[in-house]
């Protein structure tokens, strides 16, 4: 039987992880099936997808923690996230691991040629995709690394969880950041908006990365971030990419090249 893999989620119809990974399976010359399963009950639908010759999950949106609970052991990087968007089938277990950190840092530093070390780091958001970066992100020895939410109280309980990350609340930010990262929703619900919640003093020289993507133009971060001062600007399918590359890695011991794949997703 061909070797099965899947990203699972609701909603799941617009994931561009089939796309990614049958794009990684024919360049490195790997035979596997990749599809996408929507689930309702997150434990259910894994057990019935291993059950029939499932080796490996991504999981995403809103899953990720329960992923941390269903799987038998994690790896340091889920470990520190508390959070899983990868699953390996062992021989004897179900592994979790979590690539967005790893995911992030190389489009930053490897695609982009983000410097991050002595620089100041702000990162806008507390929920789970900012938790799986914060490790990684501290790890790349910033002068400073801090988290801001609206939800103060949510910041503050992610901040002490990680060495070196302080929060700010969101209307005391002040204005020296070199990179300014967006692990908020706002925006994308095409109702709220950065102006005016959030001071745009903060972009202002500052290379801005969204986390979250859109195909074509900008993000409303990657728009705020352009129309008030910043360096640059970028949006996270690289992000996607890159954690993509890492999980199949993790399942087939072969790390596809994400070089050009982001043009062959837009075509
Ligand atoms: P994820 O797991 O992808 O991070 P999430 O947990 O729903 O998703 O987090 C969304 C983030 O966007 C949160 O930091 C949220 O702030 P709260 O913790 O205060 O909810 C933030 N967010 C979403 N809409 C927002 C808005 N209109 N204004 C400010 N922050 C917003």
């Amino acid at each position: 039987m061909t070797d099965r893999y899947a990203v699972i989620g609701n909603p799941i119809s617009h994931s561009l992880s089939p796309k990614i990974h049958r794009i990684f399976a024919i360049a490195t010359g790997e035979k596997l099936m990749y599809e996408a399963l929507l689930a309702e009950d997150f434990g259910s639908e894994c057990k019935a997808f291993f059950e029939n010759g499932g080796r490996g999950l991504n999981v995403t949106l809103p899953f990720k923690l329960d992923a941390f609970d269903w799987v038998d052991e994690v790896d340091a990087s889920a470990q520190e996230a508390r959070a899983v968007n990868t699953v390996v089938a062992t021989e004897t277990c179900y592994r979790g691991h979590n690539t967005d950190g790893i995911g992030l840092l190389r489009d930053l530093g490897r695609n982009l040629g983000v410097v991050l070390e002595e620089k100041r780091v702000l990162i806008l958001g507390a929920g789970g995709a900012v938790r799986g970066v914060l490790g990684p992100l501290s790890r790349a020895r910033p002068a400073s690394l801090i988290i801001a939410n609206r939800t103060v109280d949510k910041a503050q309980t992610v901040s002490s969880q990680f060495n070196g990350v302080e929060h700010v609340p969101l209307d005391a930010l002040g204005t020296d950041y070199d990179v300014v990262i967006n692990g908020t929703s706002i925006g994308m619900d095409g109702q709220s908006s950065f102006e005016g919640l959030i001071d745009q003093s903060i972009v202002e020289g500052a290379f801005c990365y969204d986390m979250f993507y859109v195909l074509d133009g900008d993000t409303p971060f990657c728009k705020w971030g352009r129309e008030h001062g910043a360096i640059g600007v970028e949006g996270g399918l690289g992000m996607l990419i890159e954690q993509a590359a890492e999980a199949f890695s993790l399942w087939r011991g072969i790390r596809p090249s994400t070089k050009g794949i982001a043009s062959a997703i837009c075509d």
